[in-house]
């Protein structure tokens, strides 16, 4: 693991977009593993204006997404569709059908397994990650097993608060309870992750992370055995690292 500590999170984000940027320049026809959250928003703005100033090209450029909540279509304002098309696809020059984010409706398990064969045919060249307060990766909640594929996922009472603190307008009732999620062998296949944490309330998943054992109670720990595996911290979820 390669952990890179920058100042605040504006920094991680240009940090961020830099190693992001490499991989669509050098391979125009990458395919992105694209996560969710509070945490990329900045990242995406980038994104959208290097496209716009300097013409990167996504036009041959494949998308997967990490996860998808269940019970919401990809209209709905809250569902990761949606959020990915309003915070980076819309402004890019990306073919629509080169976009891949897990169904949040229909047959779960046939969707689950749908998503694991499209992850097989197509290598991820780039995983980008956030980090839950509780060590979560994707929507892989703490216990979840190293060995996991796509799957369907019930979601943790303190995930289901964090997400209605930061994107339901506070309404939990909203949140949905379930979810689908690449699994943590899925997310290591890629050739490259590149995790972003933010903020005081990271440092402690950030810790066990990096400097803790590799355990199923922290999912992100998993990484330590990733080849090739880059944390951008900021100094506040950096702040109980012991070796810095
Ligand atoms: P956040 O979520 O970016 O909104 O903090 C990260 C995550 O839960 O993976």
């Amino acid at each position: 693991m390669e952990v890179i500590i920058v100042k605040d999170y504006e920094e991680a984000s240009q940090k961020a977009c830099e190693i992001m940027l490499n991989v669509v320049k050098n391979n125009p026809t990458a395919n992105l593993g694209l996560a969710t959250g509070s945490t990329p928003i900045r990242l995406y703005e980038l994104m959208r204006e290097d496209h716009k100033k300097n013409g990167t090209s996504y036009k041959d450029i494949k998308s997967f997404n990490l996860d998808e909540y269940f019970g919401l279509d990809q209209s709905h304002p809250q569902s990761y569709h949606y959020f990915m098309c309003h915070n980076l696809f819309n402004e890019l020059d990306i073919d629509m059908n080169n976009v891949h984010v897990p169904k949040g409706n229909g047959n779960i398990d046939e969707e689950c397994k749908a998503y694991n064969q499209l992850l097989e045919d197509n290598p991820i060249d780039i995983q980008l990650l956030g980090i839950g307060s509780n060590g979560h990766i994707g929507f892989n909640e703490p216990g979840t097993p190293f060995d996991s594929v796509t799957h369907k996922v019930d979601l943790k009472q303190s995930t289901i608060e964090d997400n209605a603190r930061l994107f339901f307008n506070g309404k939990i009732e909203d949140v949905p309870t379930q979810a689908v999620s690449m699994g943590i062998a899925n997310i290591m296949k890629a050739k490259k992750v590149l995790l972003i944490a933010s903020g005081e309330g990271k440092a402690k998943a950030i810790q066990a992370t990096v400097e803790g054992p590799k355990t199923t109670d922290v999912p992100a720990s998993a990484l330590q055995d990733h080849p090739d595996c880059i944390l951008v911290v900021d100094e506040a979820a950096a702040s109980l690292l012991k070796n810095k």
